[in-house]
């Protein structure tokens, strides 16, 4: 595998590849990576010939009083993990790599940016767009992989790519989980052994809201005050939990057919994020 911090040397890389006729696939991340990465990087080899993974613990979609400094660093264990898994290309640029000191330019998809998890964390999802449209820009992958586990981040990143014209194919990947059902995460280092007895839950009240829908109960705020409560009583201090359009997110209601329903909700100081889809069609 190789190993690069500059952007020229990906360029170099890319290039070629991209000569001897290669299909290129690539994985955004911020490192400490688990099976539900490895499953995007898995997923991304069998649709392409060569595989590029970054990891970059982006400055600029963490907000203030956030965990920046203290999200998890593992770059050895990543690249041993990135290099067994047969990764072509790592990208682990600096923040001086990616934004130099005088970076001016924004990328902001409106009205779906500011929803759920960007109420929450005003500008996190602006951080977003704009260090994977530098990806994008950097990389030209004909395919992108990412974690249905995001499902907001998936739907900038979409619509990003859409509103831009970005010669790029995103594709999703379904949520790694435990056996107990709570998603794979790098933020789960940071829950203690009762947290993480109580985590599941989150999934559980996910997977009760759905059963709700399925069933014909469209009084979809009242399944969501509901598992509300549920994961208050579990020790939750729930941030939303939103049964929701996959179109564009917002609340959904008797007509929709295609919902995903998402959920944020704190647990000691772990923000975890969650979400089920729904077809009822
Ligand atoms: P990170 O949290 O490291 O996640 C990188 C990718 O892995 C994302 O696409 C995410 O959705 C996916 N992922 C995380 N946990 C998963 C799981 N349990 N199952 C399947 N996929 C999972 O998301 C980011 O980094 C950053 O915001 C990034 C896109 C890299 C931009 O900085």
């Amino acid at each position: 595998m190789q190993v690069t911090d500059t952007i020229i040397n990906v360029r170099n890389a890319v290039k070629t590849w991209r000569m001897a006729g290669a299909r290129i696939a690539f994985v955004p991340t911020m490192g400490n990576l688990h099976i539900g990465h490895l499953k995007l990087v898995e997923e991304a080899q069998k649709s392409a010939d060569r595989v590029a993974v970054s990891i970059f613990v982006n400055p600029t979609q963490f907000g203030v009083g956030e965990d920046f400094e203290a999200y998890p660093r593992t770059e050895a264990e990543d690249k041993q993990k990135l290099d067994d898994a047969g990764v072509d290309l790592l990208f682990l640029p600096s923040v001086g790599e990616m934004y130099g000191n005088d970076a001016k330019t924004v990328v902001s998809v409106k009205n779906l940016s500011n929803l759920h998890c960007g109420a929450s964390r005003p500008g996190h999802f602006d951080g977003v767009a704009t260090v994977v449209c530098k990806f994008l820009n950097i990389v030209q992958p004909d395919i992108g992989f990412l974690g249905q586990k995001d499902f907001q981040q998936l739907a900038v990143i979409r619509k990003m790519v859409n509103d831009l014209n970005i010669p790029v194919e995103i594709r999703p990947v379904e949520t790694v989980r435990e056996s107990s059902g709570l998603a794979l995460s790098s933020r789960n280092g940071y829950l203690s052994p009762e947290e993480l007895r109580v985590a599941p839950k989150l999934y559980q009240a996910l997977c009760a809201a759905r059963d709700g829908i399925l069933m014909g109960k469209k009084g979809y705020s009242a399944l969501e005050d509901e598992a509300v409560i549920y994961l208050q009583e579990a020790g939750f201090v729930p941030d939303y939990f939103s049964v929701c359009r996959v179109g564009d997110l917002l609340k959904a209601d008797k007509q929709d057919t295609d919902l995903v329903v998402l959920a944020a909700a704190k647990l000691g100081r772990t923000r975890l994020i969650d979400n089920i889809r729904v077809s009822t069609a």
